[in-house]
């Protein structure tokens, strides 16, 4: 996820360069801006076209054109962005960037900014080991540069070694990691359920709920956007999947107690499904028919595993926090602190889910959350302002202020 974020790529003149537009194109669907500057080196190896296409701007090259200096100037050029990114960043770059020197719009911007720098570098093995990089490198990472890759591999120019350009997936990823960086739930993982089950019948029928999922998924969402590695198992439904964050889709409780189990070991798991409680003991192979039958037909019930339950027992992989949902009708504070106690999680968010209250399918939640302290009422709010705050009291609980 790297909505909004700015980028300013510099493109300097290795072969690695013909994959940036892919490169571009992976930054943007991640949703960041992204504005090019093309050294007369990288101009070798993809046209001012091709990036000015994927971008959707103005391809900056030259310091001495009066149109580039016109629309923008270097140094707001180097400052308007969040990240400037060196892709690839050939060995000559790297020296002059050690040395300061600022010959051309690229190293100038460069010299410029006061934003953080990211370089992939790219060059031969020899170069890449060559004494002078390797001390351009340290001085550069002292600097507080941040280098991503370069990867070993194949190179273009036959030999074998270290010098290829991270792919622009890795960089992408490596780039989702630097925004994150400074998250309160980066370095962790959590795991949530969302939206209902379906418990077949027969082969088109189905037992189902309400849940429309909408309350998981924003918390999923939440979770992920303070920086925490998040896999949502979720049920069947018309939620698209939430930015940043895996998603299982499962049908039934089994399934998705599977799924969870596969998700362990995660910091946080915070179960918003509304999981059957029962399951037909014998799904019928064919579609039940009404015909030709002197009885209406009965269905044995089953009951399903409780994850809820399942990820609060006790054990190595229970996760360090287990929240809850009791969604109830009646007695919402006295039935939901008796559900906290059977099933052994940490917190429970109570809501009243009477057909008055529209939270099944509405966008709006009024709910209580109860944890070992007592009560506490949240006033009505969005779902998804919900699960902001659930994510923001995660946070503090797991990775408390100094
Ligand atoms: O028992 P009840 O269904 O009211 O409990 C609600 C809570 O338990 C919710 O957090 C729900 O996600 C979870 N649950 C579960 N597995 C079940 C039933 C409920 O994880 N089989």
């Amino acid at each position: 996820m790297l909505d909004g974020k700015k980028i300013l790529l510099v493109v300097s003149g290795g072969i690695a360069a013909y994959k940036t537009p892919d490169l571009v194109r992976r930054l943007r669907q991640l949703g960041a801006g992204v504005r090019c500057v093309l050294t007369r080196g990288g101009a070798q190896f993809v046209t001012p076209l091709a990036l000015g296409a994927v971008s959707e701007d103005t391809v900056y090259q030259e310091i001495f054109s009066l149109t580039d200096e016109n629309e923008m100037g270097h140094i707001r050029l180097s400052r308007e962005a969040d990240l400037v990114l060196v892709a690839p960043a050939t060995a000559n770059i790297l020296a002059k960037m050690t040395q300061g020197i600022a010959d051309d719009l690229a190293t100038t911007a460069l010299l410029a900014t006061d934003k953080p720098i990211l370089v992939a570098p790219a060059m031969n093995v020899r170069m890449w080991e060559n004494a002078a990089t390797q001390h351009n490198i340290k001085t550069l990472a002292a600097r507080g540069i941040g280098f991503i890759g370069p990867e070993e591999g194949d190179m273009a120019c036959g030999e074998w070694g270290l010098g290829r350009m991270s792919e622009p997936e890795a960089i992408a990823a490596a780039i989702e990691n630097f925004f994150r960086r400074d998250l309160p739930l980066t370095g962790t993982r959590s795991l949530v359920t969302s939206g209902p089950t379906h418990e077949a019948i027969d082969p088109v029928r189905y037992i189902a709920n309400r849940s429309s999922g909408k309350q998981g998924h924003a918390i999923a969402a939440a979770l992920a956007g303070l920086g925490s590695q998040t896999t949502l198992v979720a049920g069947p439904g018309h939620q698209p999947d939430p930015k940043g964050v895996d998603v299982v889709k499962v049908e039934t409780a089994v399934q998705m107690l599977e799924a969870c189990r596969q998700a362990l070991p995660v910091d946080v798991a915070v179960c918003a499904a509304a999981v059957s409680d029962w399951r037909v003991d014998t799904v019928a192979g064919g579609k039940i028919k009404k015909s030709g039958r002197k009885k209406t037909p009965a269905l044995k019930l089953v009951e399903n595993p409780d994850i809820l339950a399942s990820l609060s027992a006790p054990g190595n992989s229970r996760p360090r926090l287990v929240i809850g949902f009791a969604a109830e009708t009646d007695d919402l504070l006295a039935n939901a602190t008796a559900k906290r106690a059977k099933k052994g999680c940490d917190w429970i968010i109570a809501n009243d889910v009477s057909p008055q209250t529209g939270t099944f399918s509405g966008d709006n939640n009024t709910v209580h959350l109860i944890t070992d302290k007592g009560v506490e009422d949240w006033p009505t709010l969005a779902k998804t302002d919900v699960a902001e705050r659930l994510a923001g009291r995660i946070a503090e609980t797991l990775s408390p202020a100094p």
